[in-house]
């Protein structure tokens, strides 16, 4: 029997087939449940959505390909999948696929229903694009589809399987407190807390108290006991951002609880265990902090166990069309508006922007351009001043050579060449393809390169123009 409908729901256990059934038709979704006769393998593709939402011990019970069989005859289906979070594991890394950990949280799914009607969306209109050109995401959440993000993805899902320690390092808005709680989610901890501790928002000397705890009476103001967040963390994860702020006397004191796994409250003399897995961010530069002795060295390596560094977005500028359509999507959602999109040639300048904001910037004007437009497109008028500015790397002048680029100035405090050579190509890769409107004979023209080997270098690079 072909079923028609919206969202297809499987599960064994009749409770949570109900309740995940009951809040889609709540939220206003066409919803079947699938009972142990219906096909799971024979939609109408006429219809959409079409989405499966399913236990993975059931689904699975059915046959262990059942996800691949489904896509056989759907290829556009998405599937998202629920079960306890290492079971992630064993799941097949795909666009289409989307975990959602156990124990089901209502909010968690209504925001991966989003995710995969967006996703839907997307893909109804440009069917012509290869799948593993769709975006990308991680833990439904994290979003990109440049090589440097797709490593990333994989970077989080080896150090989730450890509970070694992680220093996450990159500049403000790049998503470090999102990798973090990846990291968590995708770990055996996930169903214990994640616990944040910005050390730059509490003031030095409360901070201890606020990591450890502390008796009643061991300072004015410590009325009663009070549990710290190590505690709270206990055998879930400790994420400690901003950690380059942290004074002297307490990095002495944090590590020596990462080398014994034990601490004592403020006002206390007995030690309590601990299993806490330690992640930390920090968007200055540790290791200059170190050589400067701000921060100190042993704690420095003790933190970096596992270093993360995530680039800034400005470096990934081919994750930007697909971050402006999923802030687009969420803000449309949110402030119940009707915005269709941005012209080519207002995403072509946001494209062009260096982003000193990262990610939290772009979500921002998003944020604000829909709440503004209201309906319709978003053209370069609606732009505010500053995103129409020309790029910091343009096209430079040959130098009498003819070979050598010259124009960008080297920064006081240095910088990576790799990753600037990368941008400046890239940059100029892309000012090529909008320029000749996506010809790619034409850019690879200007460029002065073979056809085929500006194709090799967009696969390489995992560039792609919007
Ligand atoms: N890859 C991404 N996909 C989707 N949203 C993202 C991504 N990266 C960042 N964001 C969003 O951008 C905002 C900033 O992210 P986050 O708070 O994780 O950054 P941060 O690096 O911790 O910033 P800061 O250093 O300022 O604390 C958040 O709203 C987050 O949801
Ligand atoms: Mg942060």
């Amino acid at each position: 029997m072909t079923v028609k409908s919206s969202f297809r729901v499987l599960d064994g256990d009749r409770k949570t087939r109900d309740l995940v059934s009951a809040f889609l038709t709540y939220k206003g979704y066409e919803t079947v449940i699938l009972d142990d006769n219906a096909d799971l393998f024979d939609t109408d593709r006429t219809t959409s959505p079409r989405i499966l939402v399913a236990d993975l011990v059931s689904l699975f019970a059915r046959s262990g390909d059942a996800l691949q069989q489904i896509w056989q005859t759907d290829p556009e289906q998405v599937a998202i999948v629920y079960a306890q979070s290492d079971a992630a594991r064993t799941l097949p890394h795909d666009e289409r696929l989307i975990f959602l950990p156990k124990p089901l949280n209502l909010d968690e799914l209504e925001s991966v229903v989003m995710r995969a009607l967006e996703y839907q969306a997307l893909k109804v209109r440009m069917p012509e694009q290869p799948v593993d050109e769709y975006p990308h995401f991680l833990c439904s959440t994290i979003i990109g589809r440049s090589r440097q993000m797709l490593n990333l993805f994989e970077m989080i899902e080896k150090v989730a399987e450890s509970s070694a320690t992680v220093l996450i390092q990159g500049e403000s808005g790049t998503g470090k407190e999102l990798a973090a709680r990846a990291i968590h989610q995708l770990s055996s901890r996930s169903s214990k807390n994640f616990v944040p501790v910005n050390c730059a928002a509490i003031p030095d000397d409360l901070l201890e108290s606020e990591l450890f705890g502390h008796v009643k009476g061991s300072f004015t103001g410590a009325y009663a006991n009070r549990i710290g967040r190590f505690e709270m963390a206990d055998k879930g994860t400790l994420f400690l951002d901003e950690i380059g702020d942290m004074k002297a006397t307490l990095q002495v004191k944090l590590l020596r609880v990462l080398q014994a796994k034990e601490f004592e409250p403020v006002g206390s003399t007995r030690s309590q265990k601990v299993d806490v897995r330690i992640i930390a961010a920090s968007n200055k530069n540790l290791d200059e902090q170190v050589a400067t002795r701000d921060f100190r060295e042993d704690l420095y390596y003790r933190l970096s166990v596992i270093p993360i560094t995530i680039p800034p977005l400005r470096d990934r500028r081919e994750d930007i069309p697909l971050l402006i359509n999923h802030f687009q999507g969420q803000f449309n959602r949110d402030r119940r508006r009707l915005v269709k999109g941005f012209t080519r040639e207002a995403l072509e300048m946001l494209c062009n922007y260096d982003w000193p904001g990262n990610v939290r910037e772009l979500e921002n004007l998003v944020e604000r351009m829909i709440t503004m437009k209201e309906s319709g497109f978003i053209t370069v008028d609606d732009l505010p001043e500053k995103y129409l500015a020309p790029r910091t790397v343009v096209a430079p002048p040959l130098s009498v050579s003819g070979s050598v680029p010259v124009g960008k100035e080297l920064p006081p405090e240095g910088i990576c060449l790799n990753s600037a050579v990368d941008a400046f190509e890239n940059g100029l890769i892309m000012q090529a393809l909008h320029r000749t409107g996506g010809n790619k004979k034409e850019a690879a023209a200007l460029l002065n390169l073979k056809r085929t080997t500006l194709i090799e270098k967009l696969k390489k690079k995992n560039l792609q123009f919007p």
